[in-house]
Formats: structure tokens, sequence, C-alpha cells
């Protein structure tokens, strides 16, 4: 039988989030359903509402969650009902040629649901990112759901993480910059001094965005409102610029920046998401050659979802991984809207829907 629940929907691009009453199909061959728990809110949550991720309006949005195995399809024997899930966005096919070459991090094919939810009148829903977990349960494919506990590993923390030990292999006596402390920054800041990482420098516009980055981390913040990081980076790496630079805005001017502010041989990671009109920044050829390294782009941070929530739920148990910080506010499904009004003006870190 479908299930009703209530989910917090994106009609058109720009247009105020509401909550309308959803129906989940029952769970069909590779499907769960998930009793959600807790959802993050997630600056990619809000590209949703703006239309810069697709046209697929409408959107049901919610896609950094945490729950509890409701109904399992058919064939389903990764998890059982009862268990905590965290859910995953790039649930891997294991078939594809990246996933064939032991790379499936990389995975070409990744998967959600068969079946949509839809609204009332029959209308259907594209899940954010193929979750859709701003909603009292929602249906995803079953290698979405991570039979592990805990809360905001499903996007930010995960991709931040990532982006800083997976993409940009951050080591020990690395000098890292992370551009934009929101939640993808904090987590990315966070992998760098696990790892060891000598300098960690965090730059954002906003003084309390800095303050908490230096509870995460970083050694050093600069103010790019006021200062131009490029200099204050090189001038804190003995002129050199950063082994790597994180960049977790998703603006060209920023990865202008992040490209500028990188050493030699150095590695610019890109983990902020651009929007559709947004282009390369006009930077000399001849300064892509000359300075060597890598530039990255970084799917969820590069993340096995297999290895890494263990891994980050492991590191959170022993208090070495601080996920509580994270979270700013607790908040219902009907305050997403205003969520988002917060995380613009920057007063939260990471609001959470409780369910
Ligand atoms: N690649 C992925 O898989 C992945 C996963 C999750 C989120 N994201 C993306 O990462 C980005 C960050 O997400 P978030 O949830 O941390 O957002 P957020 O809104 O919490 O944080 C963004 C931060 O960037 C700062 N900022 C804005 N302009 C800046 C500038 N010019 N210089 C320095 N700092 C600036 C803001 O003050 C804010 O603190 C978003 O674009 C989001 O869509 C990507
Ligand atoms: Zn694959
Ligand atoms: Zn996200």
């Amino acid at each position: 039988m479908p299930s009703r629940a209530r989910g917090v929907v994106a009609r058109a691009p720009g247009d105020a989030v509401a909550v309308h009453d959803i129906v989940v199909p029952e769970p069909g061959p590779g499907e769960v359903v998930v009793a959600v728990q807790a959802c993050g809110v997630c600056h990619t949550d809000l590209h949703y509402r703006e239309g810069n991720i697709g046209r697929d309006f409408p959107y049901l949005l919610g896609h950094e969650a945490a729950g509890v195995v409701d109904a399992v399809g058919p064939d389903v024997t990764s998890v059982v009902v009862g268990d905590f899930v965290v859910l995953n966005w790039r649930a891997v096919c294991g078939a594809c040629r990246a996933c064939r070459r032991g790379r499936p991090w990389y995975c070409f094919a990744t998967h959600n649901a068969h079946q949509a939810m839809t609204l009332d009148d029959g209308t259907p829903l594209a899940p954010a990112l193929g979750i859709g977990a701003f909603a009292d349960r929602t249906l995803v494919a079953a290698g979405q759901a991570r039979p592990e506990a805990a809360g905001l590993l499903g996007c930010g923390v995960m991709a931040g993480f990532g982006a800083a030990a997976n993409t940009g292999a951050v080591q020990r006596d690395d000098t890292v910059a992370v551009f934009g402390c929101g939640g993808v920054g904090d987590s990315a800041i966070a992998a760098a001094r696990l790892v060891g990482a000598r300098t960690i420098v965090g730059v954002d516009l906003d003084e309390r965005k800095l303050a908490w980055a230096r509870e995460f981390g970083a050694t050093h913040t600069v103010n790019g409102a006021t200062e131009d990081p490029v200099a204050r980076i090189q001038a804190l790496t003995d002129g050199h610029g950063a082994d790597v630079c994180i960049e977790a805005v998703g603006h060209p001017d920023v990865l202008r920046q992040a490209f500028y502010a990188r050493d030699l041989a150095g590695t610019v990671v890109q983990v902020g998401v651009p929007s559709p009109d947004m282009a390369l920044p006009d930077i000399p050829m001849i300064d892509f050659f000359g300075r060597g390294g890598a530039l990255k782009p970084s799917w969820y941070g590069d993340c096995l979802p297999t290895r890494d929530f263990p891994l980050l739920i492991d590191l959170y148990l022993q208090g070495r991984f601080d996920l509580d910080r994270f979270v700013s506010e607790t908040i219902e499904l009907d305050d997403v809207e205003a969520a988002f009004h917060r995380m613009e003006r920057n007063e939260v870190l990471r609001s959470v829907v409780t369910l």
C-alpha cells in the first residue's frame, strides 16, 4: 500500500518552499522506504529551489539525512526494517567502467529509486539528489540506505571531509586553504586537522563563520571582505601559497583566488556547486601550465559510503570528529524556508529538521 507523508516541496525557481502532502509508493524491487528522523539544510537544497541544479520542478527537497528503515522491497537484503541508516546520494552500481576498474567512488551510473513519489494529484516529484528527505518518509534505492547510525554524514560533512582527505589527499605537514567556511568548508578544515596538516587557513566573508572555522581547526582565518585572501595565504605560507586550496563556495571569483593562492605543483579542489551561468575564470593558459599540479572537481568528496561513513562514525564516537558542532539549531518541516534565509544571512552552520 502506498503511504502518505508531509514533505517540503519547491514548485518553481525562486518561489518559497512549502510543506505538501505527498504519496510514497510501496517499495518495489531494490527499494526501501525510510522514516526520516533528521535532515540537514544544505546549500545545495537552496540551489535546487533557485533552479540552479535542474528544471525538473516540483522538487521534494532534503538530502542530508538519517532515519529508520520502515519497509523494504521484495529482493532487498542489505537492510531490514528497523535498521538505522544514513542516506547516501551516490549509490554505486558495481558494474560501470569506473566500478569495474576498482574506482567505485567515481561510479558513472549511480542510481535512485525507480518509482516516483508524487503530490496528492499524482504529479511526480523529483527528489533532491534522488533522496527527498525533508519528509516524514521517503522512498530510496536500497543502496542509498547505509546501515550505520548518525546524522549529518549524508551530504555536507562527507563532501567537505572527502574534498580534503580524498580528492585533495591532504597529508601531514601540508598547508591547506579552505574558501567558504560553511558546513562543507568546516568539514574540510576538520579533516585537514585530523590528518595532520601544518597550516589550515579558513577564508570567509563573515566573522561568525571564521570564528566557527577556528573551532574546527583553522590555524588562521582571513576575511575576504576586508583582506586579499591570496596575499594573506601566501604570507602565511612563507610566500609560496598553500599545497591544497579547497573552493567550497561555488563561484568563479573564489576559484580564481584558490588557483592563485596555491603553491607550485599544488592542488585546487572544487567542491562548491556553481550555477549554470557561471564560467571558469579567465586565467592565462601559461599560468595553468606554469604552476603545474592539479585542478580537481569533487563529487560528494569522492567518498565511498561503505568505507567512509563507518570511519566518520568511529571518529565521532571516539570524540575525534565533532559532528554535533555542525548543528546550529533543530527545526520542524515548516521551518525550511526560514532556514534558507538564515543560511543566506550566515546565521547558522546547519539547521537540522527533526521529524
Ligand atoms: N560537491 C559536492 O558533492 C557538494 C556537496 C554538498 C554541498 N556542496 C556545495 O558546497 C557549497 C557550500 O555548501 P554549504 O552547505 O557549506 O554552504 P553554506 O552556505 O553553509 O556555506 C557557504 C559559505 O561560503 C561563504 N562565502 C560566500 N561567498 C564567499 C566568498 N566570496 N569568499 C569566501 N567565502 C564566501 C559564506 O559566507 C558561507 O559561510 C555549496 O555550493 C553547495 O551546493 C557540494
Ligand atoms: Zn558504477
Ligand atoms: Zn548537500
